[in-house]
């Protein structure tokens, strides 16, 4: 998306390679939104790092990330053997993978990108897995573009939609998945307001879908996390839209940013719709259990401290819990499908529990050889 950085207006993704000296080139997202910084990693093991740190996050970024990650591992491979280089490329796979154990974005991308890296040769293999990468990344660019297409006609004048976390264009390539329709929306100079949910302990609706939305131009109010259960009481929510990084094709649960379970039942309390977008890269279609979903738990610091700048510029972090007390992370819940309205996919909008009836159109086929382990 457009970004508007020292009173210069350029089109910025999240991620991109730069072939030349096999270097990934990231938005570094800790420092946003008090700075645009962009930052190289010149291994597969700083790649991971930085997936693991959350400089990339979000489930279509981290998905890219890993996809180029691989693509970058599989170019300093020395020698032609296809043996060893497929026991390389297996390490490459598993350093990635690990960095972050919900979104199943990475290992969609890689199982794809290997099951297709089939070439006569070490050198043919690692140019396969170059263009496989960047054919990742852009169905990510495309799959967020249909959304917006067609999650657009939930959005009216005067509406006003509420969203939880990042799942805006920072969270995927480009574009994003719940804010895509908000973008189409906006295309179309429809006047509507959004309600960013904070999103504790990391923050990433107050800092990153709240600047993402500044940056366009649109309407928005950031309110605590606990707020959202009051406004919809009193009438002023009329929408939900959230991402996921881990939606059940089998049972239609939908795995997302810690807290979206509880606005999915207030929303269904309150009677008002609640919508989750999704590219294909983000349907696990193996697990049939919600409860078999790793969850990541993050480190207790999250929840006791905050972090931030002063209003002399300086970065802080800062202790706010009591000093003797412990804390548990959990990163993500799980939403059961009688919560949701809909889930607004590349190919429709479809009710959760129809996504197995609906797989082949869903790209179930393309990926059904190499379903995640
Ligand atoms: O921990 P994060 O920031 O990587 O979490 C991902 C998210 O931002 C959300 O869960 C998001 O709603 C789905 S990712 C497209």
């Amino acid at each position: 998306m457009k970004v508007t950085h020292n009173g210069k207006s350029k089109h910025f993704r999240t991620v991109w390679f730069d072939k030349t000296k096999n270097h990934i080139r990231l938005i570094e997202q800790r420092l946003l939104p008090h700075q645009f910084k962009i930052i190289s990693t010149k291994s597969y093991q700083e790649t991971s790092q930085a997936i693991k740190d959350m400089v990339v996050r979000g489930a279509g970024a981290i998905g890219a990330t890993a996809a180029y990650g691989l693509a970058q591992g599989a170019q300093i491979f020395q020698g032609n053997g296809i043996k060893t280089f497929e026991k390389h490329i297996a390490k490459v796979f598993q350093t990635l993978a690990s960095a972050r154990p919900t979104a199943i974005d990475p290992i969609n991308a890689m199982q794809s990108m290997l099951s297709r890296m089939h070439g006569p040769s070490v050198a043919n293999r690692k140019l396969q897995a170059l263009d496989l990468a960047e054919e990742f990344a852009e169905d990510d660019v495309t799959h967020c573009q249909k959304i917006g297409h067609i999650g657009e006609q939930l959005i009216q004048n005067g509406t006003r939609v509420l969203t939880h976390c990042n799942a805006g264009w920072l969270a995927f390539v480009d574009h994003g998945s719940a804010t895509a329709p908000m973008y189409s929306a906006h295309e179309k100079n429809k006047k509507f307001h959004v309600f960013c949910d904070e999103t504790r302990p990391r923050s990433q609706g107050a800092a990153l879908t709240a600047w993402e939305l500044s940056q366009q131009g649109i309407s928005h109010d950031i309110i605590a996390d606990n707020a959202s259960g009051h406004l919809m009481q009193r009438g002023e929510i009329d929408l939900v839209i959230v991402g996921s990084d881990r939606t059940l094709g089998k049972t239609g649960e939908v795995t997302n940013k810690i807290g979206t379970y509880t606005k999915a039942v207030l929303a269904k309390r309150h009677g008002i719709p609640f919508y989750v977008a999704i590219p294909l890269s983000t349907i696990d279609w193996k697990i049939n259990s919600g409860l078999k979903i790793p969850i990541e738990e993050r480190a207790s610091e999250e929840v006791l401290r905050a972090w931030g700048v002063s209003d002399s510029g300086k970065r802080l972090s800062i202790s706010i819990a009591n000093p003797s007390s412990t804390a548990r992370n959990p990163s993500f819940d799980i939403t059961p499908p009688e919560l949701i309205t809909g889930i607004i996919t590349p190919v429709g909008i479809i009710q959760p529990k129809k996504l197995w009836k609906n797989r082949l159109k869903l790209g179930y086929d393309n990926i059904k050889k190499n379903l995640c382990s």
